[in-house]
């Protein structure tokens, strides 16, 4: 297989396999990356008073990383800029927050041209490049201006807005004719490939688009696939089984004296939908007293992208909610709400989804999801809890029977978790069981393995993510145990 070059906006400092304390992004892609033996490409995360373009190399757990550092105005305008204060927003419906500045179009343009001009060295012929998220669309057209033949895929992690929002960002064109420079494009669920599909037929009248996604544009051709990112489930629930999750579990049980927990785990975004869960709570407690001092909702939440003022704002507002909320409703012996700006390990979360009676993972709009995943994966399958999913998340495409909910009614948040709390253990069980089949079969290695065989490109035995998993679904017998895995993407 080619050498794989993975290239993202931030890359963790690589850890050894199985210490693996990271977010589900970096964790999906050290996977990758392992078994590939490729060179992971990337901001190292620090700042320098004057780019250099010089590469600092490292190697551990058999992930290469290759990174950079970049300079104030770099961080200010692409980063804090385009990246997050325009495209992220916009990206997730919220118009009401995007920012349009020239100048951070201008950040994000050199930023792109410097990642690109830095990485060429480290290209060679038959590399496969991946390029991964909103922050390096135009790095793939760069490249190909300095001649990089190579086939590159390009996958987005985040929604793709509806074509009508899309247009209140200037030179929106621009941006998505970079897009067309890709040999591959990959979307998270079937709903943002149709948003994407639905901008290219509306604004490109030229571009042949055949059935299996193939797009024939300004001389180019360019595929599209729906390819959902999974966890590394295998590792995640022996994880959630080893002794050391079951002491974070143990520690949590203590503390919660009897009481069902409720837990939610998100970065601290707008997208998440914090505010509006929070009023959900408030309405079970407010609607159905009884679960005053029987429940707890945990909700953690280590802040993110402190320099930027809607983050800013989404704190102020989430820490007078939780304040109001305790205030209302604690009693000397009973805080219904702990609110924890701070991120835990992934085994501690595990021991602490394990014991969660509701998983609760209501985002607004959420390019995929993969806590949902984990609280699934991390489950007892003997007593299993039950997720409450967002309709707006793409995980809800794969996980339809979870709760899923409107996240912006509370009251139907409310009705939700008073549903998850007093649902009976064969329905945990029957809603539990597909979930996390779905998460074992259509796991992080399934997503790689999809993406990949498109990127390399072996012509019409390409197949989409979906008609693998049908295929795998329909033909999942005797001779198959394994699942799709093994046979479609072999
Ligand atoms: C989302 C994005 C990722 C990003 C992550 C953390 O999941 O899709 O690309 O790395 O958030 O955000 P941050 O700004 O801290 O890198």
């Amino acid at each position: 297989m080619s050498r794989l070059i993975i290239v993202s906006n931030r890359v963790s400092p690589p850890v050894g396999e199985g210490q693996a304390n990271q977010g589900g992004l970096a964790v999906a892609l050290s996977s990758a990356l392992r078994e590939t033996n490729g060179i992971w490409f990337g901001w190292s995360g620090n700042e320098i008073e004057q780019f250099t373009g010089q590469i600092n190399m490292a190697r551990a757990g058999g992930v290469t990383s290759a990174t950079i550092d970049l300079e104030p105005q770099d961080i200010d305008e692409y980063y804090n800029g385009f990246a997050n204060r325009t495209l992220w927003p916009l990206f997730h419906d919220r118009t009401d927050l995007a920012e349009f500045e020239r100048t951070f179009a201008g950040g994000y343009e050199r930023v792109n041209a410097r990642f690109a001009e830095t990485m060429l060295p480290l290209i060679t012929p038959d590399d496969l490049v991946w390029v991964h998220d909103y922050h390096l669309i135009p790095l793939g057209s760069e490249l190909r201006q300095r001649d990089v033949k190579n086939r590159i895929g390009f996958f987005l992690h985040t929604p793709w807005p509806v074509a009508r929002l899309l247009l209140s960002l200037p030179h929106h064109r621009q941006l998505v004719e970079a897009l067309f420079d890709y040999d591959l494009l990959g979307f998270q669920c079937q709903a943002w490939l149709d948003s994407f599909l639905e901008y290219v037929r509306d604004q490109f009248p030229e571009a042949q688009i055949d059935a299996k996604g193939n797009i024939r544009v300004g001389g180019r051709d360019v595929r599209v696939v729906s390819c959902p990112i999974g966890i590394d489930a295998k590792e995640f629930i022996a994880g959630a089984n080893s002794a050391e999750a079951a002491k974070a579990g143990q520690a949590m049980l203590k503390s919660l004296d009897g009481r069902s927990l409720i837990i939610g785990v998100d970065r601290l975004d707008y997208s998440k939908g914090l505010e509006q869960r929070f009023h959900g709570y408030e309405r079970l407690l407010l609607d159905h007293p009884d679960y005053q001092e029987t429940v707890s909702l945990l909700q953690i939440a280590p802040p993110s992208r402190a320099d930027v003022v809607s983050y800013q704002d989404i704190r102020k507002q989430l820490d007078a909610l939780s304040g109001h909320i305790n205030g209302e409703f604690a009693t000397v012996h009973w805080v219904p709400l702990r609110y924890v700006n701070r991120g835990y390990d992934r085994t501690s979360l595990a021991g602490m989804f394990r014991i969660a009676r509701v998983g609760l993972v209501t985002p607004l709009r959420d390019g995929m999801n993969l806590v949902a995943k984990e609280y699934v994966a991390a489950q007892d399958p003997e007593d299993p809890g039950v997720l409450i999913l967002s309709k707006f998340a793409g995980a809800a495409e794969q996980m339809q029977s979870a709760l899923l909910v409107n996240p912006f009614s509370p009251e139907e948040l409310s009705d939700a978790l008073a549903q998850a709390l007093s649902m009976p253990l064969e329905e945990r069980k029957a809603r539990w069981q597909p979930l996390r089949e779905s998460v074992e079969r259509e796991d992080v290695h399934c997503w790689l393995r999809c993406f990949l065989k498109a990127l390399s490109g072996k012509g019409a035995d390409v197949i989409s993510f979906d008609e693998a998993r049908h295929q795998g679904k329909n033909k999942q017998d005797a001779e198959h145990p394994e699942g799709i895995e093994a046979r479609s993407f072999a």
